[in-house]
């Protein structure tokens, strides 16, 4: 997604936001591209993890709570380059498990778990795909940091997360507002509106944000084409219920998750929604 009109940016056909297959495959190669960004931060994220440390948000860890003797297994589904998922173990999993269907994001979680000696396994999946072998043995199934605007079918996304939790385990999501896309910083760094439809539905981009991944040794033009969708709030809300699971807290948040608004004001920062968190059980 990007505030800004790019020429390298364009709305799905309704064909391609149908092909949920077809979508998701574009991503896989999209997101192995945009690895590279997450190997330059490995030394940074091992040091953090052998120091004992967390890279989640203070929002994160409160809703998360200390893990210590509670949580056997803690799922972290799209865990990228794993440093989220081994924040998770020093929260206290006693073990986790991250799933992505990048190849050489894994291979860095790899690395991440040889430089920390963390108890993890990393599994190579379509996160609609997750193997039938983990269901109902997550204590905690965790997502977010950019997650679900990369996913075609909310739906099936839902069930999955239902299907991995143990019978007393918690669903924590923490991801970007779909409104934080209709705001900008002006040139004083006040908020202005955008031209961002917040019901337009899928795009389908090449290149990344320059406060995110930014430039890659591959130019933008010949990047992988990519698809997201900001689903709204309320369709997030809708899959969850659908799939069966119990919505315990929908929260807003006002924090910059990605640093995409940074140029905002400090007195400013704190007006609109930014992220959001759901916490949920398997509702049975
Ligand atoms: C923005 S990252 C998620 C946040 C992550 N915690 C981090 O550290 O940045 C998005 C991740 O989702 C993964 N991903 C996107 N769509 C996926 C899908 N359908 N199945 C599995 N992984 C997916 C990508 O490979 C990427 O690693």
């Amino acid at each position: 997604m990007d505030p800004q009109p790019d020429a390298n940016v364009r709305p799905a056909s309704p064909e391609e936001a149908r092909d949920v297959a077809g979508w998701h495959a574009a991503n896989r190669a999209a997101w192995d591209e945009a690895a590279e960004r997450y190997e330059g931060w490995f030394d940074e994220a091992a040091a953090l993890i052998r120091s004992g440390g967390s890279n989640l948000f203070p929002v994160e860890e409160d809703l998360i709570g200390d893990l210590h003797g509670r949580c056997r297994r803690a799922i972290h589904l799209q865990c990228a380059g794993g440093r989220d998922t081994l924040s998770l173990w020093r929260l206290g999993a006693d073990e986790v498990v991250g799933v992505d269907f990048s190849p050489r994001m894994l291979g860095l979680a790899r690395r991440l778990t040889e430089a920390t000696g963390a108890p993890a396994t990393w599994v190579e999946a379509d996160v609609l795909e997750v193997p039938h072998a983990l269901d109902g043995t997550a204590d905690l199934v965790y997502t977010g940091r950019g997650a679900i605007i990369w996913l075609a079918d909310l739906d099936r996304w839902a069930a999955v997360l239902r299907r991995l939790l143990a019978p007393a385990g918690r669903l924590v999501i923490f991801d970007g507002h779909p409104a934080e896309w209709l705001f900008d910083a002006d040139e004083d760094g006040g908020w202005i509106l955008t031209d961002y439809d917040y019901f337009g539905g899928a795009e389908a981009s090449r290149g990344w944000a320059p406060e995110y991944i930014d430039h890659l040794s591959i130019a933008e033009d010949d990047q992988a084409l990519k698809f997201a969708r900001a689903w709204t709030l309320g369709e997030i809300v809708t899959a969850l219920l659908g799939a069966g699971l119990r919505l315990e807290r929908v929260t807003e948040h006002p924090v910059d998750w990605w640093a995409g608004h940074r140029d905002v004001r400090p007195e400013e920062r704190g007006r609109l929604p930014l992220s959001f968190s759901i916490v949920a059980t398997r509702g049975d």
